[in-house]
């Protein structure tokens, strides 16, 4: 699949990286692709299998974008896009508050659901939000793989968005519309306090059991 991603930094550097190792070919779109980072990623990924470009370059490109852009330069990155009708939309974003010390936005709404009024014509789905981008590379864990919850409201598109996760190695877990983000954001709140606040470091994810 042609994947465009927004944002080449932790988390859009990562998935990229585990994305073209799946078989999947990349197009970075970032402020300023001649950047020596981005160069570097490229370099690192394999130019066969991945470039960077302009935003909008990166979107035309791809059937499916990932937006790994800080919050606040999510609504930027989606103005900078172009036509995104019909384009699975994969929101990565947390709405953090400048000291990571909790949520812009909560409770009634969601970034996803901000992002999908942004993204004119786009079918969101929020996913790998959850976990820090260390397990991105490499979600597997002795006790099983980290989970990602994906919800979305166009089954079709979440559908692709688990099995890419599942491709990189997640377990993955449809949780139902994209108003569910705002239980996952939280989550993600809970994950970023757990491994900064409470100290236990960011060599751990969450997963689910069985009986
Ligand atoms: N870090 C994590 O472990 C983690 C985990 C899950 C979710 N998230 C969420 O994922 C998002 C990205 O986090 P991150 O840690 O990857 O951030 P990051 O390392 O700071 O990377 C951000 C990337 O976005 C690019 N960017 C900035 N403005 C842009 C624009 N207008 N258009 C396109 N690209 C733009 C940056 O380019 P320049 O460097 O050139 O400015 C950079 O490549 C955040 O919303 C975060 O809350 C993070």
């Amino acid at each position: 699949m042609k994947i465009a991603i927004l944002g080449a930094g932790n988390v859009g550097g990562t998935l990229g990286k585990a994305f073209a190792s799946a078989g999947h070919k990349v197009f970075f779109g970032v402020p300023n692709p001649e950047d020596e980072k981005n160069k570097k990623l490229i370099d690192l990924i394999g130019p066969n299998s991945s470039s960077a470009g302009s935003v909008s370059d990166a979107v035309q490109f791809a059937e499916l974008v990932v937006l790994a852009t800080p919050w606040n330069a999510a609504r930027t990155a989606l103005q900078s896009a172009g036509n995104l009708s019909d384009k699975v939309v994969v929101d990565c974003t947390n709405p953090l508050k400048e000291d990571m010390s909790g949520l812009v936005i909560g409770h009634t709404s969601s970034a996803a659901e901000q992002i999908a009024q942004w993204a004119v014509g786009a079918k969101v789905c929020k996913a790998f939000n959850q976990t820090g981008f260390q397990n991105m590379a490499n979600p597997k864990f002795n006790s099983g793989n980290a989970v990602i919850f994906v919800c979305g409201d166009d089954f079709s598109s979440k559908k692709i968005v688990l099995q890419l996760a599942e491709q990189i190695g997640f377990e993955s877990i449809d949780a139902g519309p994209l108003s569910v983000a705002r239980l996952l954001e939280p989550l993600a709140m809970l994950w970023i306090h757990l491994a900064y606040k409470a100290n236990m470091g960011t060599d751990f994810a969450f997963g689910i059991l069985r009986r």
